[in-house]
């Protein structure tokens, strides 16, 4: 077993108090933005947006939102995962065009993916369409929680906020968008006794099923 994974990955925790004078430096957070860009997604149409807020008016505007969670103002930054809320046929032609340009492919050699996928998703509803992006919006949150723990970056994994007024105080409708999870990142506060307990995890033995 990699014991430094582990240390890391036991280092995370959901912070609940950051240490509002500590910042993050640009380095860093240009990692964490490319950690964003390189996350996976379904057919690869990443249908998502990521927001970095630090103005302090929006990020009062958006605690209220959270149920007053003192992170969403407190953190050095604060991301906010959007979906798509559709993936439509001129998206789907736009990431085939980009694939096509990237790896030099001429865009008629790509046209059967691009049926492929406008294939995959015409039938879903509005509401499994953005299911479906919201899912790739997971995908992100869970590759940027573990390298900002690499990075001895503190952040909190959030659901709980008010996605409609979200959606409302960042104008994120007109943009085609929907707000789907919030990541404030930072520094704990030492006060933060939660940085002190215990992992409550189900033990392996009945996590895990071997099949053989
Ligand atoms: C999708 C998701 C949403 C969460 N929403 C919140 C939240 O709104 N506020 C909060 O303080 N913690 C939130 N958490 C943190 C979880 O409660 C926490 O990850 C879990 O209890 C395990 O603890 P640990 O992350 O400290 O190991 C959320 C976690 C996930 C993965």
């Amino acid at each position: 077993m990699n014991s430094e994974i582990i240390k890391e990955l036991t280092w995370r925790y959901a912070t609940k108090k950051f240490d509002p004078s500590k910042k993050i430096t640009s380095s860093d957070l240009s990692t964490l933005l490319n950690v964003l860009r390189y996350t996976p997604s379904s057919y690869g149409m990443q249908p998502l947006k990521f927001l970095v807020i630090t103005n302090p008016d929006i990020r009062l505007q958006l605690q209220k939102a959270s149920f007053n969670q003192s992170q969403v103002s407190e953190a050095s930054h604060l991301i906010v995962i959007c979906a798509q809320i559709e993936t439509s046929p001129n998206h789907i032609d736009e990431m085939t065009e980009l694939m096509s340009t990237t790896r030099s492919i001429e865009i008629e050699k790509l046209q059967g993916f691009n049926n492929y996928v406008k294939g995959a998703l015409k039938n879903l509803s509005g509401q499994e369409m953005l299911l479906w992006n919201s899912k790739q919006a997971y995908i992100a949150l869970g590759m940027f929680l573990s390298n900002c723990a690499r990075l001895r970056i503190d952040s909190t994994p959030m659901e709980g906020f008010e996605p409609d007024k979200y959606d409302e105080i960042l104008s994120l409708t007109q943009k085609g968008l929907k707000a789907v999870l919030v990541c404030p990142i930072g520094y704990r506060s030492e006060e933060d006794h939660y940085s002190r307990l215990e992992k409550v995890r189900k033990p392996l033995e009945t996590l895990i099923e071997f099949l053989d």
